[in-house]
């Protein structure tokens, strides 16, 4: 995945597609590969000279260290190597070895959004416990100078810290950003921008009077502005590399952060022993460490959502009550409304818009590529405003126009920050602008700076939001949670250019960005507050207090439900007292992989424990998993009658009894035995079986939900059911 930004994701499809040409030219030249071999074993043992002495049974050669890119041995094991396809034959079959895959590109996927869910300046903070908590960042570094991390008021370093301050040529911590590493460029210094405002929306400072050139004023502040942050650059300008980013884990882990936040990912759905982000936050869970994840922003194609692993909270985009819009004024009077972050204002100057953008024939510039100003004609369009047919990169370098206004079909990209005076219009008003233009003599018009408007349909999922179903294992639900991720601000590199276009040579300590990339930190800080309320909580745990505490939302335009928003949208203060929690352990997780047919040996690597896969793999126990949330693919046209086991624990009141009650879709059954559940005493754990029939149905998703209720908390969990032909 790119960073999860839908800016930022265009960029990184191409440099994934250059990857990937490279990897069909077919020869057997050497790749970059990782090499994975599961848990460090007890014994022992010395990961360096293992890894060594694999390769120098592969090279035939002495020295063999020159190979070796990374080397993975403090969380877990492994290495990074560059091998030719034969090499890669041979240390698959070796001892030891789980899997050996191509690292490949991943992409990069305020103010406002924390008063919206509800977590008030005002809200309860166990303020102390909270300044013990490290959030660890993997992404593009971060700008350690910002006021988000500002350590003013900061107590010392917290005395579980094991990492260290290793960010490289011009980087300093302080007892805010406490730690920092970097596995490419020469430093943690985020020189993009994205690293600096997730770490910010996660646990940034309270920063008063924070905005864009005036726009989305307020004060700006993490999830947890008590927290300490430790950064992990694994992403330059040219992508996320698969190897840094399974350092960075490797690190993170043993550093000793209490929740990592990851707003990256693949295209594409992959299997966990070939998914560097799979892989890293299975032994993070291991040791405690919940990895949240950004669903990714390449929906509202299904089966989009590149964070598939259970193990993982993978969080969708959804709106913000908070709305831009801009507004252009025609030579005509007339005021057409449209979508942009523009800051700059044109003092009700009117400017005259190009009737074309290059001459005819032009060799330098095609009719087509002029028409969506990929391609502009500076003798043509300089200090006019252009009109572009379609969303692309506008060649504002080479043209040089004063504005643009651009045709937006799709609508499935939310406002965002332009490097010039420009706003996208509907179709119809696109078409509006384009007849008056045509009609008039001397077509000129304004550019107005944006506004916003307070939005009543908010929360809404983001259409760009990366939609289930999860294809490599059916029975989770992915994304697992909506959460803020449209137009959020937070803290900027001073040397990246707002609105990523290099004809933008504005300087922003805040920017108003948008993406998966977003809403993965908002509920990164949310995880982290939890654990400041409930220190002994394992992963799974607060996951699901963060699941079934979520709010039902508004069906999105592609109406699938679930598949767009997980359990609904993040609700802060009420995750913190869930009543009842889904808890997995380690050893669920491991029976989970035995059930899906993991070869026996390679879970032993994996677990680095010797009882793995007790029983023979049975594929229909997959769904029985104690997930807070019921999943199942099921046969168009067939009858059905699907069981599943759940345990839950109490965490709220010792003594309390729950009722549960379905919510009814007249298309299945739904039913819970027992239907009540009466607890006497804290931790106290009960089960129940949810069965769900149904016959002859068409292809389709059908939708329903549990909730346990004792009539203060509501333990919600959805009910989905694809069927397919
Ligand atoms: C490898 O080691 C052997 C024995 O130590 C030595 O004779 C040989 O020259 C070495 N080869 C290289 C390429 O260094
Ligand atoms: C370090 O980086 C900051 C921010 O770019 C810059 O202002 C400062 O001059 C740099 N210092 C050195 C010694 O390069
Ligand atoms: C404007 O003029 C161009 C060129 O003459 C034409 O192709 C286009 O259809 C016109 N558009 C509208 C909306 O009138
Ligand atoms: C695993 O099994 C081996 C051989 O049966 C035994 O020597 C070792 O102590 C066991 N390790 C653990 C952690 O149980």
């Amino acid at each position: 995945m790119a960073t999860h930004t839908s800016l930022v994701f265009y960029v990184s499809f191409i440099l994934a597609c250059t990857f990937f040409s490279m990897c069909d030219a077919g020869e057997d030249n050497p790749k970059l590969h990782i090499v994975y071999m599961g848990s460090i074993p007890k014994t022992p043992y010395s990961p360096t000279s293992h890894h060594l002495s694999m390769l120098q049974q592969t090279f035939h050669e002495n020295d063999s260290t020159n190979f070796v890119i990374h080397s993975y041995k403090r969380s877990f094991n492994g290495f990074a190597a560059m091998l030719t396809n034969q090499q890669k034959e041979k240390i698959s079959k070796m001892e030891g070895v789980v899997s050996v895959f191509p690292s490949r590109n991943l992409q990069l996927h305020t103010t406002r959004s924390w008063d919206f869910l509800g977590l008030s300046k005002s809200v309860k903070r166990r303020r102390a416990i909270e300044s013990d908590v490290i959030v660890g960042v993997l992404d593009t570094g971060v700008w350690p100078e910002s006021d988000s991390f500002k350590d003013e008021g900061f107590g010392p370093i917290p005395k579980n810290w094991k990492g260290s301050c290793a960010g490289g040529k011009n980087f300093t911590c302080n007892n805010k950003i406490i730690g920092a590493r970097y596995y490419l460029d020469d430093s943690a210094r985020d020189v993009r921008g994205h690293g600096s405002h997730t770490a910010s929306t996660a646990a940034g400072n309270y920063v008063h009077k924070a905005s864009f050139f005036g726009l989305a004023q307020g004060t700006a502040r993490g999830g947890v502005p008590f927290a300490r942050i430790a950064a992990y650059k694994v992403c330059s300008v040219s992508g996320c590399d698969s190897s840094a980013i399974l350092s960075a884990f490797d690190d993170a882990i043993a550093d000793g952060v209490s929740i990592i936040s990851i707003s990256l990912g693949s295209h594409s759905q992959q299997n966990f022993e070939n998914d560097p982000i799979a892989i890293g936050s299975f032994h993070a869970m291991a040791r405690g460490i919940l990895t949240v994840n950004s669903a990714g922003n390449d929906g509202p194609l299904p089966a989009s959502v590149s964070s598939v692993s259970p193990w993982i909270l993978s969080v969708a985009a959804s709106t913000l009550d908070r709305k831009f819009i801009d507004k252009v004024v025609l030579g005509n009077g007339k005021i057409l409304m449209g979508k942009s972050i523009n800051s700059f204002n044109l003092n009700g100057k009117k400017f005259l818009i190009a009737k074309k953008n290059s001459e005819p024939h032009s060799e330098k510039c095609s009719e087509y590529s002029a028409n969506i100003c990929e391609c502009l004609d500076s003798s043509v369009v300089e200090g006019k405003i252009v009109l572009c047919d379609g969303i692309s990169y506008v060649d504002y370098e080479g043209g040089h126009p004063i504005g643009s206004i651009i045709q937006d079909f799709t609508d499935i990209f939310p406002p965002f920050v332009t490097p010039l005076p420009s706003l996208s219009l509907s179709t119809i008003d696109y078409n509006l602008l384009k007849s008056y233009t045509n009609s008039s003599k001397i077509p000129k018009a304004e550019i107005l700076k944006s506004e916003t408007i307070n939005d009543p349909n908010a929360p809404m999922v983001a259409d760009f939001s990366s939609r289930g179903p999860n294809t490599i294992v059916p029975e989770i639900m992915k994304p697992d949670i909506s959460a803020p991720g449209v137009d959020i601000l937070a803290s900027f590199s001073q040397v990246a250019s707002p609105s990523d276009d290099g004809y933008d040579k504005r300087s922003a300590k805040y920017n108003i960005i948008s993406g998966t990339s977003m809403s993965c930190p908002h509920v990164a800080g949310i995880a982290a507050y939890l654990k400041t309320f409930h220190l002994d909580w394992s992963p799974s745990a607060i996951k699901s207090a963060i699941m079934t505490s979520a709010k039902p939302m508004k069906v999105s335009n592609d109406e699938v439900g679930e598949y767009a928003y997980g359990s609904g949208h993040v609700n802060p203060v009420h995750a913190v007292h869930p009543g009842l929690i889904y808890d997995i352990s380690l050893d669920d997780y491991i029976q989970m992989l035995c059930n899906l047919g993991y070869d026996s040996e390679k879970v032993k690597l994996v677990s680095g424990k010797n009882n793995s896969c007790s029983n023979a793999a049975d594929r229909s126990l997959v769904r029985d998993l104690n997930y807070p949330a019921f999943a199942i693919d099921v046969k168009s046209r067939k009858s059905f009658t699907i069981k599943f086991e759940r345990t839950v624990t109490n965490v709220g009141q010792e003594k309390s009894i729950y009722k549960a009650s379905i919510l009814p879709n007249p298309k299945i059954k739904i039913r819970v035995v027992p239907e009540t559940l009466t607890f006497k005493s804290l931790y106290e754990k009960h089960s129940f079986v949810l069965t769900v029939t149904g016959s002859d149905l068409l292809k389709q998703t059908i939708i329903s939900s549990l909730v346990w209720s004792n009539g203060i908390q509501n333990v919600r969990s959805p009910i989905v059911v694809n069927v397919s032909d």
